[in-house]
């Protein structure tokens, strides 16, 4: 099986920034302003006017080459594909991918902070939409993972990561935990390691091989190599 685990540098090429680039989100709005609970009670209409934002831009983005090559191996890839992104937009679904857990969350979805229901979530978020469960007014807020927060999928991710016999990181710096240090996990089970990436990242040293160049360019000819098992 391969783990397959995706940051934001795989929907850059889709137009949605990054977060640490010179270019990223963390250089046009503080962490603290948007992205910690405590942003959330402190200054909610900053945290809402932020991610509906985002959640417009996103309903008009496609997916890019890469994408549709990682749905192309989920297909095709006689051993199966384990996808974990760190991204909270929708563009591995769109190019086709079945089964994609979201370890930070999805931009479409709301939860309420109050009863913990989470659901499908379109349209833009205010302070006025009741929770659909509770109707709580005030309590429904993005269903990402913010600073401080444990992410999702982690009992499945852990299982998944201790048995994959490939391990490949595709457009992430390699800085935010648990994520950046599957890797790790992965090498001292055993697998192949691979880094796909604009540059080489902060895990650079525990990784076998690594291709560097644009996403849309460098996943579908990796993809291919792996589908003709000619990447070792
Ligand atoms: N193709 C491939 N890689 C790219 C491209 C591209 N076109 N453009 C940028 N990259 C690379 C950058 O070189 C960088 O290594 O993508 C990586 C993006 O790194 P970050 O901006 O740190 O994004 P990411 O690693 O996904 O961040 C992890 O941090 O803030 C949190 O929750 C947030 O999920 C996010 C997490």
């Amino acid at each position: 099986m391969i783990f397959i685990l995706t940051g934001a540098g795989i929907s850059r090429e889709s137009g949605l920034a990054t977060f640490r680039d010179k270019d990223g989100l963390w250089n046009k709005v503080r962490i603290e302003d948007v992205a910690t609970p405590e942003a959330f009670y402190k200054n909610p209409e900053k945290i809402y006017e932020f991610y509906n934002f985002r959640r417009k831009e996103l309903i008009k983005t496609v997916p890019n080459p890469a994408h549709l090559a990682l749905a192309n191996l989920e297909r095709n890839y006689q051993y199966g594909v384990f996808l974990v992104t760190q991204n909270v937009d929708d563009l591995h679904e769109k190019a086709g991918s079945k089964k994609v857990l979201h370890m930070h969350g999805k931009l479409l979805s709301a939860l309420c902070a109050k009863c913990g229901d989470s659901r499908d979530w379109t349209t833009d978020l205010s302070s006025e939409d009741a929770c659909p469960n509770c109707g709580r007014k005030g309590t429904l807020r993005p269903n990402v993972v913010w600073f401080g927060e444990t992410p999702y999928h982690l009992d499945e991710i852990d299982i998944a990561i201790r048995g994959c016999s490939i391990f490949v990181s595709i457009g992430t710096s390699g800085v935010v935990y648990p994520a950046a240090g599957l890797v790790q996990i992965a090498k001292s089970h055993g697998a192949a390691t691979f880094e796909l990436n604009l540059e080489p990242s902060a895990n650079l040293d525990y990784f076998d091989q690594g291709f560097y160049g644009p996403a849309s360019q460098i996943v579908p000819a990796w993809v291919e190599k792996i589908l003709k098992n000619e990447v070792f």
